[in-house]
């Protein structure tokens, strides 16, 4: 258990925690560049040339947004680098950090793995999208009452995908949130706090064990 000095906050305790609450507010302002580069193409695969773009039409955390995409384009660099939605990270591109994790109609999903031009029609929510106004969400404030997290690039994705492990009544307990968290990887091992905070939020929404 990580407990608070009772002392008041000193000055630079003060800017770590707005620096906290801009990293779960939005992700942090960093630009993420992926952890691993693309393999470089083989020749005639290089030469074809791209498919014609198409329109896809995204509502993202409430508003309605017109693309023109490439139609292999994920719904993670459509929300990066089209909409600029940058909280969203982008670990691995293939399934398996959860730093993409965002909601589609209150589900996690993978952003990497899901293409844009299938994500019409769909309500996607993404780390930006959770606070009301400057109100953050429960799991939001707990992460920081934790210090869930230390470089933060895991941490939109933790907290999108412990939103919806709450939501789903998988937060009984801290083995069984580990268990329904464990496709989120932390590479600094903050595993126990981001439990933590996890089951503090559970019990908030009367759904922790
Ligand atoms: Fe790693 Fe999507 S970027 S799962
Ligand atoms: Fe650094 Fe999770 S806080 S990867």
């Amino acid at each position: 258990m990580h407990e608070r000095p009772p002392s008041a906050p000193t000055g630079t305790e003060v800017r770590r925690r707005e620096l906290l609450k801009a990293t779960v507010a939005t992700g942090g302002a960093a630009a993420a560049a992926p952890l691993l580069s693309s393999a470089a193409l083989p020749e005639a695969q290089a030469a074809t040339p791209p498919p014609a773009a198409v329109p896809v039409a995204l509502r993202v955390n409430g508003a309605e947004h017109r693309l023109t995409l490439d139609p292999r384009t994920t719904l993670l660099d459509a929300l990066r680098e089209h909409l600029h939605l940058t909280g969203s990270k982008k670990g691995c591109g293939l399934g398996q950090c959860g730093a993409c994790t965002v909601l589609m109609d209150g589900k996690r999903v993978k952003s990497c793995l899901s293409l844009a031009a299938l994500a019409q029609g769909r309500d996607i929510t993404t780390i930006e999208g959770l606070a009301q106004g400057e109100q953050l969400h429960p799991l939001q404030t707990a992460f920081i009452e934790r210090d869930a997290f230390q470089c933060g690039y895991c941490t939109p994705g933790q907290i999108m995908a412990g939103v919806a492990c709450i939501a789903e009544g998988h937060a009984g307990s801290a083995q069984e949130i580990r268990d329904w968290m464990s496709g989120n990887i932390c590479r600094c091992g903050a595993y126990d706090h981001i439990v933590a905070a996890i089951q503090d939020a559970a019990r908030q929404v009367g759904r922790g064990g």
